[in-house]
């Protein structure tokens, strides 16, 4: 390995006391490859074991705590106790390779896919659709079923507990239902839910405690848990980087094992709401969390050199997403000082050599501008 990239393979305790082996971890992504009815196929476990040595944690697909949050085909489930010998297979692929597995916890709310779930009824926070064409208006959720959902929440902690995944990783990003309950665009409640900014914050705030509360009733050994937040959005009105500095304020006083930036691009500057715009959000999210918590950045980290600018901005941890899919040996080239050896594209002939499950395989062939796509 170069001397300049050592810093990447110098380990990590986390406030909880768990050590990770180095600092890249692998980001959450979706691979539309479990069965229809949420339990874990054999193809995704092959998907993990091809991807997990290297890292020291892998941060798995997000799995529905509710059948109404169904947001992909080929999701997989933390909403029932049946799914717990499945979940332990993706532990003990993911951990047999040395990485440490976090399960992301999550509900798809507005953005579900009426075909998704029962009686293809949407949910969110207010009846407003997501503006996006063809999206259909969901129905606000009444306080009983907030609650029901911050106890899904709990529910599916305690079934990664049992299954033995070392933490979760609550996905309060990416326009999902924790967020449009953050969100002034879809959250337009006037109950103590909504109506100003801190309580918008409220359900988030509620589903960390519940989280927590299970951690500390069910885990015997330290566990981690993560939030995930998206720190802005397009929509008017949306969530604005001066939101999101007040609320990352607050959740740095969680007692959370880390935070996790959703960013396209970890050196991206914010759209609106600070007096800086040219500032970057990594910049404005560590001055405000002031070492409090540690943060995961991602976004658009490609090379080696580009790992370690991330990094040397002052983030815990580095996430590493599409690059993992298109390169499974980023890590160990990097540690064997071949960095230069690092794949930037996948060939459409590369599917099975990549070990890329049939669901994502299309998605990366068919979403123009995602991933790096050549043919030879
Ligand atoms: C195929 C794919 C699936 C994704 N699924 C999830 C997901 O389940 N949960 C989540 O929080 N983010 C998801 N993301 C976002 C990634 O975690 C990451 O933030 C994003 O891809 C930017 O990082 P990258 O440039 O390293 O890919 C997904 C991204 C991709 C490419």
């Amino acid at each position: 390995m170069k001397d300049k990239y050592k810093d990447l393979f110098s380990p990590y305790t986390f406030p909880n006391g768990v050590t990770l082996k180095n600092r890249i971890v692998i980001a959450p992504m979706t691979h539309w490859s479990s069965n229809p009815d949420g339990s874990v196929s054999e193809v995704e476990l092959k998907y993990y074991a091809r991807r997990s040595s290297g890292v020291s944690a892998v941060i798995t697909a997000c799995a529905y705590v509710l059948p109404n949050g169904k947001a992909f085909h080929g999701q997989f489930a933390a909403d029932r106790d049946e799914m717990i010998p499945g979940l332990r297979k993706v532990v003990k692929t993911i951990q047999e390779q040395g990485a440490k597995a976090i399960l992301q916890i999550h509900h798809g709310g507005r953005l579900c896919p009426p075909e998704l779930v029962p009686n293809g009824e949407i949910v969110s926070a207010s009846a407003v659709p997501a503006e996006k064409p063809g999206m259909k208006t969901p129905r606000a959720l009444t306080e009983n079923e907030i609650k029901e959902l911050v106890e899904a929440f709990g529910e599916a902690t305690r079934r990664a507990i049992e299954a033995g995944f070392d933490g979760v990783e609550i996905h309060g990003a990416n326009g999902y239902l924790i967020h449009q309950f953050f969100s002034p665009h879809s959250n337009r409640r006037t109950d103590r839910y909504g109506g100003t900014l801190e309580k918008r914050m409220t359900l988030p705030l509620e589903i960390i405690d519940q989280v927590k509360s299970v951690v500390a009733k069910y885990a015997k050994s330290p566990f981690i848990v993560g939030y995930r937040f998206s720190p802005e959005e397009p929509e008017t009105p949306g969530i604005t980087m001066a939101d999101t500095i007040a609320f990352v304020d607050v959740l740095a006083g969680k007692g959370l094992d880390y935070l996790h930036v959703s960013l396209h691009d970890f050196r991206s500057t914010p759209r609106v709401g600070v007096k800086d715009l040219t500032k970057t959000r990594i910049e404005y999210l560590l001055e405000t969390i002031n070492g409090r918590v540690p943060l995961i950045g991602v976004g658009s980290i490609i090379t080696a050199d580009d790992a370690k600018e991330a990094l040397d901005t002052g983030i815990s941890l580095v996430a590493i997403g599409r690059e993992m899919i298109v390169d499974p040996d980023w890590m160990q080239k990097i540690e064997e000082g071949r960095e230069n050896e690092i794949a930037t594209c996948i060939y459409t002939d590369q599917q099975e050599e990549l070990v890329i499950p049939d669901g994502l395989w299309d998605q990366i062939l068919n979403r123009p501008g995602w991933f790096p796509v050549k043919e030879r």
